[in-house]
């Protein structure tokens, strides 16, 4: 233990948990998730192979990350309707940018806000975070809702992952020299509410 509040440092391995850090801002985050994807709706992108993902997406910001057959890009306008993706809530903005400065990013200013949602069973495979044209800028990882296992991995992707329950209100911070570090979501486990889901906010800069 660091002795602090924020950041929780349980591995030297580069990824900052700052365990509560959006505690007290849920609600108020997944009023602002519901207001977003009335607009633009959740979906399940398809990936280049064809296969649509177990996890449906969203943005908001002045782009969004987007998968389709023809690839992983940012774009200004939400491919559904057409229409520039809703504008970041400032609530997120203040939010991901404190997250930055106590894990030790100071002045991250993210352009890009992809909100994903996990049902019982979906899933996100090890993966980098590599579409950005901004690498100096770190990842600022929010979770809302069920818990679920982040794997945290290393450079390559048969480094060992390190399992780390993400409970609502938490947040992960990565950036520097792990910015492409390999990471995933364990299969979400189902929970006794039905209806209960899991929300992540990935803040990014995605433009240089
Ligand atoms: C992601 O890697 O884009 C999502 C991570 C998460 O859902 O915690
Ligand atoms: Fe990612």
């Amino acid at each position: 233990m660091s002795g602090g509040l924020f950041p929780d440092i349980t591995a030297d391995d580069g990824l900052i948990h700052l365990p509560g850090f959006a505690a007290s801002d849920t609600d108020a985050l997944l009023a602002l998730v519901a207001d977003i994807t009335a607009r633009s709706p959740f979906r399940h992108m398809t990936t280049p192979w064809g296969k649509p993902m177990s996890v449906a997406m969203s943005n908001c910001g002045d782009v969004g990350w987007t998968a389709d057959r023809r690839g992983y890009r940012y774009a200004a306008h939400d491919p559904i309707g057409g229409a520039p993706w809703p504008a970041m809530p400032e609530l997120f903005r203040r939010l991901s940018e404190n997250a930055a400065t106590a894990a030790g990013f100071p002045g991250f200013r993210p352009d890009a806000c992809l909100i994903n949602r996990y049902q019982p069973g979906a899933q996100m495979t090890l993966h980098q975070d590599r579409d950005e044209r901004d690498l100096t800028a770190p990842i600022v990882s929010v979770s809302l809702g069920l818990p679920a296992i982040f794997l945290w991995g290393g450079a390559t992707r048969k480094d060992k992952t390190r399992r780390i329950t993400l409970a609502s209100g938490d947040v992960v911070v990565w950036g520097g020299a792990t910015r492409l570090n390999f990471h995933g979501v364990a299969k979400l486990k189902a929970s006794q509410r039905p209806e209960a889901v899991r929300i992540n906010l990935t803040f990014r800069k995605a433009r240089a």
